[in-house]
């Protein structure tokens, strides 16, 4: 089946292709608009979403060398993200459905993320059960994936860890996204300059926590002891060492089942998650995405939409159905 997966939840405007789960193209357009601002502006990402979205379709075509008649279904994102932002890829999604008369399918933003690691993969790839670490800018969340149940074990009180990579990037003066910068930042830090030692927080509870983490910069900064890129260093060791020092743990716990690993979202392009999950040979199999699936895209949605179709696990949308900004996977 050939189809086209459409992505605008936040500020990456992207369209993909497929073949069943072949993925024959994918357009993606990140808003460098927003750098100025050091953060999102909603208005201006569906903005942009409408004016680019045109665009990428027709080239995404041009480059599988297909018309738009070839489509034989539409896929698209239904939440969570910007209301104004989602509801663009979702009208441009319905108008396309209702124009060609074939079936509109509504995917799960954080569902693609999971997937993320499998695009391109026969589906006998994707593990029936695993343990999910999800982190992106909006979500840290690890849970049980039971085929297509969601059992959540463990989430942040507080921010996400790329919202707490962002916010101290800007507070630190990084590019934005922070996470990004930091990480940059982070691989070619001289490790003889001295840095901050920041104690991970909540260390006995599966809990995550990211706003004690901001503070501690806050004061680091008043303190002057040391420089803005030694605090960030300080900062990004302790956010990815909790993440993978309370994963181990709850791994630990399941180990009888010997679970795979599926890391996903934004964050899992972090070089020093990669490298501390990827050298503990305890934890196998191990699932990341390739690096230009890890921030959003529709090749996620689309690998989604598929193991969901092939499994019989979903039906066509109404033309009538709504964006949801605070769709739960869980
Ligand atoms: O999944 P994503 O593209 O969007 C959401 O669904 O939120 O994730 C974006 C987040 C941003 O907070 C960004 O700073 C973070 O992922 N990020 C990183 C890295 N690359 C992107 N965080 C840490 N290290 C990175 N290399
Ligand atoms: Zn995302």
């Amino acid at each position: 089946m050939l189809f086209l997966s459409i992505e605008t939840s936040c500020d990456d405007t992207s369209v993909a292709i497929f073949d069943d789960y072949h993925l024959q193209v994918m357009k993606t357009k990140s808003q460098d608009i927003h750098q100025q601002y050091g953060g999102v502006i909603p208005e201006l990402a569906s903005r942009e979403h409408t004016n680019d979205l045109h665009t990428l379709i027709t080239l995404a075509l041009k480059e599988a060398n297909l018309k738009l008649n070839d489509l034989q279904a539409i896929v698209v994102t239904q939440g969570p993200g910007l209301i104004n932002a989602l509801q663009i890829g979702l009208v441009v999604a319905k108008t396309l459905a209702s124009l060609l008369k074939i079936d509109l399918y509504l995917i799960n933003h954080l569902e693609g993320h999971l997937y993320s690691p499998f695009i391109g993969a026969e589906p006998s790839a994707v593990p029936e059960n695993a343990l999910v670490l999800l982190v992106s800018g909006g979500h840290t969340m690890l849970f049980e994936k039971q085929n297509f149940n969601y059992k959540l074990i463990s989430q942040t009180r507080d921010d996400a860890v790329g919202e707490a990579f962002d916010k101290v990037g800007r507070i630190l003066n990084f590019d934005y996204p922070g996470g990004k910068a930091i990480d940059a930042m982070f691989q070619n830090y001289d490790l003889e300059t001295p840095f901050p030692k920041i104690a991970i927080p909540l260390k006995n509870d599966t809990e995550f926590s990211y706003s004690g983490l901001k503070s501690k910069v806050l004061n680091l900064i008043k303190e002057k002891q040391y420089n803005n890129e030694s605090i960030a260093y300080g900062f990004a060791k302790t956010a990815i060492e909790q993440l993978y020092e309370k994963t181990k743990s709850v791994y630990l716990k399941y180990e009888e089942q010997m679970l795979p690993l599926i890391v996903a979202g934004g964050v899992s392009a972090n070089s020093y998650l990669r490298k501390l999950f990827q050298d503990d040979a305890q934890i196998t199999p191990l699932f990341f995405p390739k690096l230009k699936f890890t921030t959003d895209n529709a090749a996620m949605i689309g690998c989604a939409f598929y193991h969901r179709f092939q499994a019989n696990q979903i039906n066509p949308a109404p033309l009538n159905c709504d964006a949801n900004p605070r769709l739960k996977l869980i």
